[in-house]
C-alpha cells in the first residue's frame, strides 16, 4: 500500500543541518535543502527507515551517517559511521536528545527531542493518520480503520502493537521520552501532533505503558 513517509531537516546552531529519515533525494530536493545549510549529518532514526540514505549519501558526501542499531546486520551493504545510541554525540550533545527504544521484536527507533523548540521526533513510534492525511488510498485505510483501529487513533506502527516482547525494557524507554517536556509531535507517518501532545503520546502508549498485552 502507499503510504508517505515524512523526512525531518533539523538546524544545529552552527548551522548546519540534520536529515532525519531523508526521503529520496533527487536534484531538486539536494538543491532546496543545501539552500538551507550544510548539511553535515544523515539519521537513519528506525529499523524500517533507511530506505533513502544511500541517496543522501550521494548527494551529500561529506555528510557523516548515523544509523538505529541493528540497521547494519538488516541491510549489511549500507554503509554508515556511527550507530545511535542513548548518548546524543557531541555533533548535537545539548541541543537534541536521544533514546534507543528497546523491548520490541519486531521494530526499533531511536526518538529525540529537540530542546530548543521542545518537539519530540518520532518515526514510528506514533503513527497519526486521519480524514486530513493525503495520498491515504483504500488498502491503508480498510487496514488502519478495520483491522488496527488506528485511524483518526495516534497509535504505535502496527509492527510495534504487535512485538512487545520485553514490557519492562520497553516501559522504561517510554518513560525516558516521556520526561521530556515536549509540546508537540513529528512522525514519519500522518499528521504532525501540535497541541495536547504529552496527552496524545500518553494515551498512543497506554498499552505498552502499562504493561498489557498490546
Ligand atoms: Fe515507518
Amino acid at each position: 500500500m502507499d503510504f508517505d513517509a515524512r523526512m525531518t531537516v533539523i538546524q544545529l546552531s552552527d548551522g548546519t543541518l540534520i536529515l532525519h529519515s531523508p526521503c529520496e533525494i533527487d536534484a531538486p530536493m539536494s538543491r532546496a535543502l543545501s539552500a538551507l545549510g550544510r548539511i553535515a549529518y544523515i539519521v537513519a532514526p528506525g529499523s524500517f527507515h533507511y530506505l533513502h540514505v544511500p541517496s543522501a549519501q550521494a548527494a551529500f558526501p561529506e555528510a557523516e551517517t548515523f544509523i538505529c542499531p541493528g540497521i547494519e546486520r538488516k541491510r549489511p551493504d549500507l554503509k554508515f559511521d556511527w550507530l545511535l545510541g542513548d548518548i546524543a554525540p557531541e555533533a548535537w550533545a545539548g541541543q537534541l536528545d536521544q533514546v534507543l527504544v528497546r523491548g520490541n521484536r519486531w521494530i526499533w527507533e531511536v526518538a529525540f527531542f529537540h530542546r530548543q523548540t521542545r518537539t519530540l521526533i518520532l518515526v514510528d513510534l506514533v503513527e497519526n493518520v486521519t480524514d486530513a492525511t493525503p495520498h491515504t488510498g483504500w488498502q491503508l485505510k480498510l487496514w488502519w480503520k478495520v483491522v488496527f483501529h488506528m485511524w483518526n487513533t495516534p497509535k504505535p506502527a502496527p509492527e510495534y502493537q504487535l512485538g512487545w516482547s520485553d514490557k519492562k525494557a520497553a516501559r522504561a524507554s517510554l518513560q525516558r521520552i516521556l520526561q521530556w517536556d515536549f509540546e508537540r509531535v513529528i512522525l514519519a507517518h500522518g499528521d504532525l501532533i501540535e497541541s495536547d501532545a504529552r496527552k496524545v503520546v500518553e494515551k498512543a502508549w497506554r498499552k505498552p505503558l502499562a504493561g498489557d498485552q498490546a
